[in-house]
């Protein structure tokens, strides 16, 4: 994939390509469930069309150029929501799976989950390592935050540099451990519908990211939404605790 320097609009301003310094941008997908509050629906409705965001966010993410994007479907908290809730979530992933693995050839496409899969249906843990075993050479990679939990995920890392032996570790070691160790930190993190935290999630690689926080509930976010979100990061100064 060519990357340029710099971002490129077109003559009446509209973003059509991230500059090199923008590889990677995560969304937390928040407000589907008010979003079908507000429609007089089931909540399950409200990840139906927050699914059809997702898409709409990692297609559009391609077309700009960006080459890695991470969404947090499922937290390690969930689980505590209704059985019937669940089971949606965990269908949709199913369908979009399929849905991706259709388009991975276009969007060259690397589909990854992160996260603990051992509560996972067998079926889903097949399909999942198919889809990874399917798409592990491709340019892009969309992340798919699956059971995760940050804290998790560190202590994870930790443990597994332990059971290899190590007994002093360094940041580039827990780095390499983490579920994400391919890819690079991400530059922009994205959450919608007004809420401003991290909720667990990616609590070791947003070190130095770019926060975006938009009021707008995931089933209505989508290209202008993201591209209002890369126009705020180029208007930030990254200094990662230097002067500039
Ligand atoms: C947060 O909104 C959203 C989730 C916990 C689930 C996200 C799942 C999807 C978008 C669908 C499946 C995903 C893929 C990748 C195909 P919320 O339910 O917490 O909303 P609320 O805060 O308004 O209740």
């Amino acid at each position: 994939m060519d990357l340029n320097e710099t971002p490129q609009y077109s003559a009446d301003g509209r973003l059509l390509r991230v500059g090199a310094d923008l590889q990677h941008i995560a969304f937390i997908m928040d407000g589907n469930g008010r979003w079908a509050n507000l429609m007089g629906k089931p909540r399950e409705f409200g990840h139906t069309e927050g699914a059809k965001a997702f898409e709409r966010v990692v297609e559009y993410c391609g077309d700009i150029g960006v080459k890695y994007v991470t969404v947090y479907a499922f937290s390690t908290e969930n689980w505590k929501r209704p059985r019937a809730e669940v089971e949606k979530i965990m269908s949709l992933l199913e369908m979009y799976l399929d849905k991706l693995m259709e388009k991975a050839d276009k969007y060259d496409l690397r589909v990854r989950f992160i996260g603990d899969r051992t509560p996972l249906s067998e079926k889903l843990i097949k399909k999942i390592e198919k889809a990874e075993a399917l798409t592990f050479y491709r340019t892009r990679t969309v992340n798919i935050a699956l059971n995760y939990g940050g804290r998790a995920e560190m202590c994870a890392a930790v443990n597994k540099l332990i059971r290899e032996g190590k007994t002093e570790i360094t940041e580039k070691d827990i780095s390499g451990a983490l579920y994400t160790a391919e890819c690079p930190d991400p530059d922009l993190i994205v959450r919608t519908a007004g809420e401003q935290r991290l909720s667990n999630f990616l609590l070791w690689q947003g070190a130095y990211s770019e926060f975006y926080f938009t009021d707008t509930l995931w089933p209505d976010f989508g290209p202008e939404g993201v591209e209002a979100a890369v126009n705020a990061y180029y208007k930030r100064t990254r200094r990662f605790g230097g002067l500039v």
